[in-house]
C-alpha cells in the first residue's frame, strides 16, 4: 500500500548511495591512470563508507606480482594520490579483497585464473558475482580484452548478478572505428552493461550546469538566441605532451578533447530540459542537440589547427612540439584546435558556439562562457559605457570551480561611468565539504548501475560525425599554424573571431 505522503515513497536523493556487494577488475592496473586516479578513487570511496564491506579489487597486468605486491602498489598510490586522509582501519578492510592476476591480454590461462579468482571472491568476500571490468588499457587492446571476457564467460550475467564493462577514452579515432568498436562491445555486452568514461561528466561543476539551468528561474528565460550573442567553451592546459608522445601524436587536441569533453559540455549547455534526470531522458536531449550541430561552410575560415612552438612558460624556456622526444619532425598533429559550430534549432539558430582547446596555453582553465548581446538601447552617453563589455555567465569547470556573472556597474563618483564588474560563486567558499574526484563519482555510479553520467553509443558516434569532416579538411590542407608556448594560441584563431566582430576571452 502506498503511503499518503508521496515524498516518503520517493528515494531520498540526499542520502548517501552505497554500492551493494560487488568487485572491480582493473585491466592495465600498472598504468598511469590506474595509479593516479582509479586506485585512489576506490580508497576514497571506501573511506567515505560508500563501498560494501566485502568490496574486492582485482588487478590484471603483466608483472610478476603476488597479491601482496599488488596491495603494496595500491597502498603507495593511495598514500600519494588519495583525496581523503589515510585511515588504517579502512585500509585493513579494503586489503582483504585485493587480488592480482598476472598475464597478458591474449593469455587464455590468465583469464581462466581471473574467473577462478572471481569465484573465490564471491565465496570469501560475498561479492555475489557482481563485477565491473575497467579497461584502463591502450585503445588497441580494447578488442582483445572484450573478446577474452566473452570467451571466458566473464560477461555473462545471471538474474541475481551483474557484469559491467567500463571503457576509457578514446572511443575510436573517427566515426568508422567508433562504430566498429561499438559493434564489438555490443556483441558481448548489452547497452546497459557498458559505461564509457568521459571523466568531465563526473565533475561537480559539469553536473552543476544542469542545476544552474534547470533548478533556477533566472537563467533559463535568457538562455537562447534572443539574448545570447555567442558561447565560448575552452579547455586550456599549460603543460605540453610530457612523456605521452606515443599516445598523442596522430591523435591531437581535437580528437583528444573536442570530440568528447567539449562536445559533451556543449550538449549540456545547449540541450532542452529533460523530462526527468534518468539516464534515458538525459541521453535523449543530449543526442537531439548533437544531431542539430552544424559545421561552418568554410572549414578553412572557421576552424584552426595549430602546434606549439618553443616559448616561455612559468618563467622557464620550453621546447616546441616538434622538438619533444618521440615526435616525428614532419608531424602535423594539432596541439591546439578551435572550431565554430552552430545549432540548428529554434533556441539557438544563428548563435555561434566557439570551442577551443590546447596544450601549452597561458593558463590551465576549463570554462563555459555564455556571452550576452548588448542592451538594445543605451540611455547613457557613449563615453559612459566605453569600458563596458558584454554581460556574461561563466561556468568555471576547473580550477577555481564556480560561476561568475559579469555585468556593468556605475563607477563611484559624480559622473556616470559604467564598467564591468563580476559576481562570483566559488565552491570552496559556499560549501564546507570538498568535491569528490570525478573518478570517485563515476566508479560509484558504475557499481550502482547508474548510467546518467556516461555517454551513450549515439552520442559518441554523433560527436565523431561532427569532427570527422574537420579532421579530413585539416589532413588535406597543409600544415597546422604555430603559436609560441605560453600564449593563448595562434593569430589565426584570433582572426577567426575578429572576422565575426568578437574576441576570445583571456581567462
Ligand atoms: N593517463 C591519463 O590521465 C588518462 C586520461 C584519460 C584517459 N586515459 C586512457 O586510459 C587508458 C589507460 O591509460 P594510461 O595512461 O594508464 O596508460 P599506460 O600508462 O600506458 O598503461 C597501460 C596499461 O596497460 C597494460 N598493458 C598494455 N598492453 C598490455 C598487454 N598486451 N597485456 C597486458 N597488459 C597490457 C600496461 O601494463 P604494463 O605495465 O605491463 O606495460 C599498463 O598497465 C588509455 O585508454 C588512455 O587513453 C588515460
Amino acid at each position: 500500500m502506498s503511503s499518503s505522503n508521496p515524498l516518503r515513497d520517493a528515494a531520498d536523493r540526499r542520502l548517501p548511495r552505497i554500492a551493494g556487494p560487488s568487485g572491480l577488475v582493473i585491466f592495465g592496473v600498472t598504468g598511469d591512470l590506474s595509479r593516479k586516479k582509479l586506485m585512489p578513487a576506490v580508497y576514497d570511496l571506501a573511506n567515505r563508507g560508500l563501498l560494501p564491506p566485502g568490496f574486492s579489487l582485482v588487478g590484471f597486468a603483466r608483472r610478476e606480482w603476488e597479491d601482496e605486491d599488488f596491495a603494496q602498489e595500491v597502498h603507495d598510490a593511495v598514500k600519494e594520490h588519495a583525496r581523503t586522509p589515510f585511515r588504517e582501519e579502512v585500509w585493513q578492510q579494503l586489503v582483504q579483497g585485493m587480488r592480482f592476476v598476472q598475464g597478458t591480454f591474449d593469455d587464455d590461462d590468465a583469464f581462466v585464473r581471473l574467473r577462478d579468482t572471481i569465484q573465490d571472491l564471491d565465496e570469501k568476500q560475498g561479492t555475489g558475482g557482481n563485477f565491473a571490468f575497467y579497461l584502463s588499457v591502450p585503445p588497441s587492446a580494447f578488442p582483445v580484452v572484450i573478446q577474452q571476457l566473452k570467451k571466458h564467460g566473464l560477461a555473462d550475467q545471471t538474474p541475481e548478478s551483474w557484469r559491467r564493462a567500463v571503457i576509457e577514452k578514446p572511443f575510436g579515432h573517427d566515426l568508422r572505428s567508433a562504430e566498429e568498436l561499438n559493434g564489438l562491445v555490443h556483441e558481448v555486452f548489452a547497452p546497459d552493461q557498458v559505461f564509457r568514461i568521459d571523466h568531465y561528466l563526473g565533475k561537480e561543476t559539469v553536473q552543476n550546469i544542469l542545476a544552474l539551468r534547470f533548478a533556477n528561474q533566472m537563467f533559463e528565460p535568457i538562455w537562447n538566441r534572443s539574448y545570447v550573442d555567442h558561447v565560448q567553451i575552452t579547455m586550456a592546459e599549460d603543460i605540453g605532451i610530457g612523456g605521452r608522445a606515443g599516445y598523442y601524436d596522430g591523435i591531437g587536441a581535437a580528437r583528444d578533447v573536442i570530440q568528447n569533453h567539449l562536445l559533451q559540455l556543449l550538449a549540456l549547455t545547449a540541450m532542452e530540459e529533460p523530462s526527468s534526470f534518468d539516464a534515458d531522458a538525459l541521453a535523449a536531449e543530449k543526442t537531439k542537440v548533437l544531431e542539430a550541430v552544424r559545421l561552418p561552410k568554410d572549414l578553412g575560415r572557421d576552424t584552426v589547427a595549430a602546434q606549439y612552438a618553443a616559448g616561455w612558460q612559468g618563467g622557464a624556456k620550453v621546447i616546441g612540439y616538434l622538438e619533444e622526444e618521440g615526435i616525428d619532425q614532419a608531424s602535423k598533429t594539432d596541439t591546439y584546435a578551435a572550431i565554430k559550430v552552430e545549432i540548428d534549432n529554434r533556441r539557438w539558430a544563428g548563435v555561434p558556439f566557439y570551442l577551443r582547446t590546447g596544450k601549452r596555453l597561458g593558463r590551465r582553465v576549463t570554462e563555459i562562457a555564455v556571452v550576452f548581446q548588448r542592451a538594445p538601447h543605451s540611455p547613457f552617453d557613449t563615453t559612459a559605457t566605453e569600458e563596458l563589455g558584454s554581460n556574461a555567465i561563466v561556468i568555471r569547470v576547473q580550477p577555481d570551480e564556480g560561476v561568475t556573472v559579469r555585468f556593468g556597474s556605475k563607477v563611484p563618483g559624480t559622473s556616470m561611468e559604467i564598467r564591468d564588474v563580476s559576481m562570483d560563486f566559488a565552491y570552496g567558499e559556499s560549501f564546507t565539504e570538498s568535491s569528490p574526484e570525478a573518478y570517485e563519482r563515476l566508479i560509484l555510479d558504475v557499481l550502482l548501475g547508474d548510467s546518467n553520467l556516461f555517454p551513450r553509443t549515439e552520442e559518441v558516434e554523433l560527436s565523431w560525425k561532427i569532427l570527422d569532416p574537420i579532421e579530413e579538411y585539416w589532413d588535406k590542407h597543409g600544415r597546422p599554424a604555430q603559436y609560441p608556448a605560453g600564449t593563448w594560441g595562434p593569430a589565426e584563431a584570433d582572426e577567426m573571431l575578429e572576422r565575426d566582430g568578437r574576441s576570445w576571452r583571456r581567462p
